[in-house]
């Protein structure tokens, strides 16, 4: 029997009481199935961690978590760490130490899912979004010059390689080209007049290898305007780390909020382990109530299950979730309803032992 080694990091507010859900799901798929396991191991790492060891994650955190198959991760962040100390010294660390460079995030609008746009119909909210995860905005480059003083200068870099550039913007020609489906890229050549021109020249240049694949592209600004006013014109979507990052949270506006937004971070290569995680945070607001959605975790789940070449039990997941979605029988407070973080990832569960 195979089994995946899974390393497990919780994490801060809601994280930990998402993932036990995804944990506990993924479990049951392998129950039922019966041809692999999960292997869990749970890190205690995060802000709770900080606060008695100084630390993000061990020393040797990196070298642990290289042991797995994949990472599932809940959010990290809580009041009274920095933000920029909690994520860059964790989040980041993994994504850029194991070369994670491709975020899929998929904005659907599943049957069921509360939509916003008045007129929008489950078909036309129907993207996926490539996010370039490794460098561009998130590359962590500058310099804090004069601190405190009256002379005081910030810079931040913005570092885009052409390896870095070529490699997500032909992933996302393959998902396209796969998917038989468009291809647009968003970026802002005409105010970032270095990185984002050499981004849509590179896009310019690598579409050549994929005649069959029909493209698109907006800067920014607009793009988001059109994400609310026409959101079908968006199938497969390439762009930037930061763009991409603003872009999906719009995106879970529009496709149920953030309790169901899904996201990968890959190493397409397999390298190194990938993860997968809800694109939420750890939502201080309404942590450690049990009032969490745990359907974005179970879509992540539902990725990991895909990534391991599951394809039934990935979509199995995601119908799973539909009709959680349409029954509105248990559904937590986000989405109108009064489960407990708990009874929506058992009732993912009867409904996986059902058929
Ligand atoms: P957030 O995503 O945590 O919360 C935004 C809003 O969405 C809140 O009102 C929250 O209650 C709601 N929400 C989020 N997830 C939900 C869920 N599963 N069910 C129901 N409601 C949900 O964003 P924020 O408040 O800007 O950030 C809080 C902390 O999380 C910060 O420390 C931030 O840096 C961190 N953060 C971490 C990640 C991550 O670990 N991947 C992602 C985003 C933010
Ligand atoms: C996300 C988060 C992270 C990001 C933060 C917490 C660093 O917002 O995964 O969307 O910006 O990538
Ligand atoms: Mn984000």
């Amino acid at each position: 029997m195979k089994t995946y080694k899974v390393a497990v990091i919780g994490g801060d507010g809601i994280g930990p009481e998402v993932i036990a859900e995804g944990v506990k799901v993924l479990n049951a798929v392998a129950a039922i199935d019966g041809t692999f396991s999960f292997a869990f191991t749970q890190y205690p790492w995060g802000c709770e961690y900080y606060r008695k060891t100084g630390r993000m994650m061990a020393e040797d955190g990196m070298d642990q978590l290289a042991e797995h198959d994949a990472i599932f991760l809940g959010a990290v962040g809580a009041p009274g760490v920095p933000d920029h100390i909690s994520l860059w010294d964790l989040l980041l660390t993994i994504r850029k130490g194991f070369d994670q460079y491709v975020n899929l995030r998929p904005v659907k609008l599943l049957n069921g899912a509360p939509c916003p746009l008045k007129d929008a119909a489950v078909e036309d909210i129907d993207m996926l979004f490539v996010r370039e995860n490794s460098e561009g905005e998130y590359a962590g480059s500058g310099s804090w010059l004069y601190k405190g003083k009256p002379n005081e200068v910030v810079i931040q870099d913005g570092v885009f390689s052409r390896h870095g550039c070529e490699r997500i913007i032909r992933y996302a020609f393959e998902v396209a080209q796969a998917q038989k489906r468009s291809l647009t890229s968003i970026s802002k050549g005409n105010a970032l007049n270095y990185s984002m021109v050499f981004w849509d020249q590179i896009f310019a240049e690598v579409s050549k290898e994929y005649p069959a694949v029909e493209t698109h592209t907006y800067l920014v600004d607009a793009a988001s305007m059109f994400m609310v006013k026409d959101p079908g014109r968006f199938q497969v979507v390439v762009t930037s780390n930061l763009f991409g990052d603003i872009l999906t949270d719009l995106g879970a506006a529009i496709a149920g909020g953030m309790g169901l937004a899904a996201g990968a971070n890959l190493n397409p290569e397999r390298n190194f382990p990938s993860m997968f995680e809800p694109i939420h945070g750890s939502a201080p607001d309404i942590a450690g109530q049990q009032i969490a959605n745990p359907l974005a975790t179970v879509w992540s789940a539902s990725q990991m299950l895909e990534f391991f070449g599951y394809q039934n039990w990935a979509n199995r997941l995601i119908e799973i979730i539909e009709e959680i979605l349409t029954e509105k029988k248990y559904l937590t407070p986000d989405l109108g309803g009064t489960a407990t973080t708990g009874q929506v990832g058992d009732e993912v569960i009867r409904k996986l032992a059902e058929k």
